[in-house]
């Protein structure tokens, strides 16, 4: 019996998930996503071409892959419905290559309203969400009040709808905050109808059948290790769990069913919305890495905060995952740096952490060792052995550090532009 392998996140977010998974698909007959909503914006690039996948997993330009949206993942029917739409005009046939697990919740209008109403109420606090209502419909599932695509094809799913959105219209009022949900409400229920072709199915059943039957999945995680419900900079997180042990959850998988874990991190990092980030650039430097690395949101064109790597939160990251492999992006943003910062501990109140503690705000000061850049182009290596020794040295010293090795490097945001060994 086969094993699920898993890519994820370990930083904030955006580590190139969506290109991964792309590249790896070939050697998997199923993609399945496990966690997160339309808040993701995973960039795929190939053929001259880039496409943003919000909800789709990012095997579905791969002809032969099935794709999975698991139970974990919250859906919301406009955003998919126009999101397959766009992948249909590029010539994929979505219908043969999506299955819709049952279990998995809806995102309603009215979700995406109490989640701007929130944020406006919290004024400099706010968490800087995307807007999406994503924790507006995770309170409802674990609250035991959610509606799951499964409902769709229930009888009295409009009495049901209508149900939960009186609850929410409820609780708006208490808000001092003016909407109007006219327009998305035919276009979330235009999704609905537009749904209704795709397999909705047991996609526990699915996964565990085909498990028996040896044939490999790839779990594909969404936002990142630093962003979880649990583990993550809390309050200023996601509403789901982002690491590994959402795989299980999320897709009914049972923690022995788990493979390898590819812990997917940039050269650099970085992090969009509030919360913290200790090793933050507020210099020219951070303007440099947002310009090169082209660091603006995929799913709401913000600017990300940009910084250096922090190898603190990436082993904090790899322990809580298991992580068996690293992936390493954009290495090649930091082409034209003479020198390159990794923070290896954090000083604290004057005491030096070594761990990534409870207390990961503003007070946190990294401390930095320097890297001599490699200072050249590294966009056309394909081989490992042609990176510069300042290069290998770099990926030597972050091996050493985590204990795991680096099985892939990213030079460029092309399928082509990928060096596995
Ligand atoms: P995801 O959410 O983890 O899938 O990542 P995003 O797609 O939100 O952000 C990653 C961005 O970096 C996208 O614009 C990718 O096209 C781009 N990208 C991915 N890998 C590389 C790389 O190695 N080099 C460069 N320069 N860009 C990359
Ligand atoms: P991918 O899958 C980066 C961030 C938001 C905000 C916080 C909570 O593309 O890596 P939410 O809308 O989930 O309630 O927002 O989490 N966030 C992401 N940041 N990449 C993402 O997804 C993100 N999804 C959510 O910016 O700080
Ligand atoms: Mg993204």
């Amino acid at each position: 019996m086969k094993k699920v392998d898993v890519v994820l996140g370990l930083q904030w977010g955006d580590e190139g998930k969506g290109k991964v998974v792309d590249v790896l698909t070939p050697n998997y007959n199923v993609i399945a996503r496990f966690q997160g909503g339309p808040n993701a914006g995973h960039s795929l690039h190939f053929n001259g071409e880039k496409f943003v996948l919000h909800t789709v997993p990012s095997g579905i330009f791969r002809e032969g892959s099935m794709n999975i949206i698991g139970n974990g993942v919250v859906i919301d029917p406009a955003i998919l419905a126009e999101e397959i739409a766009q992948i249909e005009a590029t010539g994929v046939d979505v219908c043969a290559r999506l299955q819709i697990s049952k279990r998995a919740h809806l995102i309603l209008p009215t979700h995406r309203v109490l989640d701007a109403a929130s944020e406006a109420a919290k004024g400099k606090a706010k968490i800087g969400s995307t807007l999406k209502g994503i924790g507006p419909a995770y309170m409802d599932k674990t609250g035991r009040n959610g509606l799951r695509v499964g409902d769709i094809l229930m009888p009295d799913f409009m009495e049901r709808y209508n149900t939960l959105k009186a609850k929410h219209l409820e609780q708006l009022s208490h808000y001092d905050y003016v909407f109007d949900i006219t327009t998305y409400e035919q276009e979330w229920f235009k999704g609905i109808e537009s749904l209704r072709r795709f397999k909705f199915v047991e996609s526990e059943q699915v996964v565990n059948n085909l498990l028996q039957e040896d044939a490999t999945i790839l779990a594909e995680g969404a936002q990142g290790s630093l962003l979880d419900i649990e583990f993550g900079t809390y309050p200023f997180v996601t509403s789901s769990n982002t690491l590994c042990a959402g795989v299980c959850t999320g897709l009914g998988v049972a923690p022995t069913r788990i493979g390898e874990v590819y812990g997917i991190f940039k050269a650099y990092c970085t992090r969009v919305g509030s919360g913290p980030f200790p090793t933050e650039l507020f210099d020219a430097t951070g303007e440099t890495l947002r310009q090169v690395g082209n660091e603006f949101g995929a799913t709401t064109g913000r600017p990300r905060r940009c910084g250096w790597l922090d190898l603190v939160a990436l082993k904090y990251a790899v322990m809580m995952n298991g992580v068996t492999g690293l992936i390493m992006m954009k290495s090649d943003v930091l082409n034209d740096f003479e020198t390159i910062k990794v923070a290896t501990a954090y000083e604290l109140n004057g005491e030096m952490l070594d761990y990534f503690p409870y207390e990961a705000d503003e007070n946190i000061k990294p401390v930095y060792r320097e890297f001599k850049g490699w200072n050249c182009d590294i966009c056309g290596v394909r081989n490992f052995e042609e990176f510069p020794q300042e290069f290998k040295d770099y990926v030597a010293f972050i091996e050493a550090e985590t204990g795991v090795p680096v099985k892939i490097i990213s030079v460029g945001p092309d399928r082509e532009e990928t060096i596995i060994r």
